[in-house]
């Protein structure tokens, strides 16, 4: 019994550091890498757009093409940078959440509080970029 934990110790952790090194694939180091550099949602401006702008810019959503929320730490930082700039466009002009889907939901609705927040968000990401 001595002899079998005397190799299965050391054995089990030569396996584990080989897992570390190939289990650690460069997705996960780059993906590290870009949310380090990326732009980050804040708590408060997530809370906001999870409640208004997930049931459509997420995985699940249907307009995930233009906009999608759960794959925000995927994006690059130039093409967060650009949706940042989107997001403010539409939410200051009032066009989103679509004005037809506030109605029926009226819950989702943005205060004038929750603008100002996103557009703070907005312009502390937009400066911080150049
Ligand atoms: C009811 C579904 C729905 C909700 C909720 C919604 N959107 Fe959208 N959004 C769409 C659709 C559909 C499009 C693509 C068609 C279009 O451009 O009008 C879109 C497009 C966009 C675009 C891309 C516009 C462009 O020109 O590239 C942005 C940015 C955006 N939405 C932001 C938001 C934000 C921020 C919220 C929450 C405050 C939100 N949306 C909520 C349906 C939604």
């Amino acid at each position: 019994m001595k002899k079998l934990t005397a190799f299965l110790v050391p054995a089990s952790m030569l396996l584990l550091c080989a897992g570390l090194i190939f289990a650690s694939p460069a997705s996960f180091a780059q993906q590290t890498a870009k949310a380090a550099k990326g732009i980050v949602i804040p708590k408060k401006v997530n809370k906001i757009l999870t409640a208004s702008c997930l049931p459509c810019h997420s995985d699940a959503g249907r307009a995930k093409r233009a906009l999608n929320l759960s794959q925000w730490n995927t994006y690059d930082p130039a093409t967060q940078l650009q949706k940042v700039n989107n997001i403010g466009n539409e939410v200051s002009r009032g066009k989103m959440p679509p004005p037809m889907f506030v109605e029926n939901n009226p819950k989702q609705a943005l205060t004038a509080k929750q603008k100002a927040l996103i557009a703070k968000w907005i312009k502390s990401s937009a400066s911080a970029k150049e």
